[in-house]
């Protein structure tokens, strides 16, 4: 696992902006994205942006995948994760919007919707890149404490932290769903390349989890210990729990000129 520490928050957004163009750099113009919603990659998606309207970066031709969605929120509801993307990644990104992709949150079709989804990205070739934040409990996408280290997208009940936690979003916590759809632990790892961004205090415990274990599914996220090309990008704060920090510091400085961003 590579771990990346920036010294800001905002120079978090901008290092997994610039890891996410260097892994596009080789791949093909019609690769495929792997997006999350929340607060973490809202600074790496602005940086993206700007990359691509200074002629860095093309994603016209790519499709991208959200990781989850609410269950029963209309999907023009502006808290919908498929407004969300719509607003946050799609439209900054100049990305074509039929290749953009949310899970099917409808109450109607919840039975299918995982299956669907899941033939739906197999069917685009599979993620390219998938970008996560993660949860104060360690969750990626909706995976909380306990999912299957090997589950495949489907309904989630939501963790009473991680509704106070999204809280913030709505006008009550008695407004935040109890309930989403979620691309699973198992359907993360088959991306072919991760990059987890995670500022603030309040992610170090979960990113300490992550980085030096156990792999347990009390803490999704150290799942990606198993992934061959996971990077996580951290500011100091969101690193403060990792005893080994110094050493990830010196690891990444010493990387030769061409692979290592300039932190
Ligand atoms: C979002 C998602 C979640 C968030 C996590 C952190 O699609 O799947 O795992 O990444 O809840 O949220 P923020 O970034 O708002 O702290």
């Amino acid at each position: 696992m590579e771990v990346i520490i920036c010294p800001t928050p905002a120079r978090v957004g901008e290092i997994g902006a610039a890891k996410i163009a260097q892994i596009a750099a080789g791949l093909r113009s019609d690769l495929v994205l792997g997006v999350a919603t929340g607060s973490s990659p809202l600074a790496t998606y602005a940086e993206l942006a700007r990359l691509v309207d200074a002629g860095a970066l093309d994603v016209s031709n790519a499709s991208a995948f959200a990781l989850d969605e609410y269950v029963g929120i209309p999907v023009d509801h502006p808290l919908s994760y498929h407004d969300t993307i719509r607003r946050t990644v799609a439209e900054p990104l100049h990305m074509d919007l039929a290749r953009v992709h949310v899970p099917d949150g409808s109450v109607e079709h919840l039975s299918t919707a995982g299956q669907r989804y899941e033939d739906a990205i197999r069917a685009a070739g599979g993620v390219d890149i998938q970008i996560l934040g993660i949860g104060t409990n360690g969750h990626v996408g909706f995976n909380e404490p306990t999912s299957s280290l090997a589950s495949r997208t489907r309904m989630k009940t939501l963790a009473p932290s991680t509704r106070a936690d999204n809280a913030r979003f709505f006008s009550s916590i008695d407004e935040v769903p109890h309930h989403c759809i979620t691309q699973g632990l198992g359907t993360i790892m088959d991306a072919r390349s991760v990059v987890l961004v995670a500022t603030g205090a309040s992610k170090a415990q979960a990113i300490a989890a992550v980085v030096e274990g156990p792999v347990t599914a009390m803490w999704p996220g150290s799942i990606l210990q198993m992934h061959p090309h996971a990077t996580i990008v951290v500011d100091e704060d969101a690193a403060s729990a990792l005893s080994l920090k110094d050493y990830y510091k010196k690891v990444y400085a010493d990387l030769p000129d061409w692979q290592r961003l300039d932190v």
